[in-house]
């Protein structure tokens, strides 16, 4: 069974959703680890909760990226993770780990991306006043929230929406499309078609 390994640095709400989505075979997937930036977060509790093993660290501690990112990779290696997952993870994948899982790191942003990349999308749409918004599924490459994109959603901004309506209608979306969209990359479904193909038939 493929192995996922998953990073957050908050609250860790994709983080469980994948985990449930596991638990009962919608997503044909080992959850192997948890990375996390900060030992206080929600996401290490829940983490706990479910018995998933957790890696965290304090980025301050090491000399530089590459350093701390080291010793995720070997973490990552021990655990024999074939997948990244970025969910909620709030730093810039470096060199060290992009080498090291080449095409087989993604992300999940709420928002229909290339629009509102970076912190605080949903609000940053919101201020916008944008109609239709959502969430979106791609790879990972040196960019904030860039990188080929695997699946989208919409959410459309309904006129009895406010900031935090629209919120849990984005998360709720979060939490469905992010496991389809992993068990289509497992099943090798998604990216036919797609001028990202190549990607898919790097992921085992
Ligand atoms: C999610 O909405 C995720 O899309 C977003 O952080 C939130 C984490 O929530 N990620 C980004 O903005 C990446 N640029 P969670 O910790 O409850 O899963």
């Amino acid at each position: 069974m493929m192995k996922l390994a998953v990073f957050a640095s908050g609250s860790g709400s994709n983080f469980q959703a994948l985990a449930l989505a596991a638990k009962e075979e919608r997503l044909q997937a080992e959850i192997a680890l948890l990375v996390c930036d900060n030992s206080e977060a929600y996401a290490v509790k829940r983490a706990e909760q479910l018995n998933i093993p957790v890696f965290s660290f304090r980025a301050r501690e090491y000399d530089n990226k590459a350093a701390f990112e080291n010793e995720i990779v070997e973490k990552l290696k021990e655990a024999g993770v074939d997948l990244i997952v970025l969910a909620g993870y709030m730093r810039l994948i470096g060199p060290t780990l992009l080498n090291a899982f080449e095409k087989q790191i993604i992300n999940i942003h709420p928002s229909l991306l290339p629009a509102f990349p970076g912190k605080n999308a949903i609000g940053q749409a919101w201020e916008k006043g944008v109609k239709i918004t959502g969430v979106t599924v791609h790879f990972v490459d040196e960019g904030m929230d860039t990188g080929p994109i695997i699946a989208q959603e919409a959410v459309a901004v309904k006129k009895t929406d406010s900031l935090q309506s629209l919120t849990l209608a984005i998360q709720a979306a979060e939490h469905r499309v992010y496991p389809e969209t992993i068990q289509l990359l497992i099943e090798k479904r998604t990216l036919e078609g797609s001028p990202y193909n190549d990607h898919q038939a790097s992921i085992n």
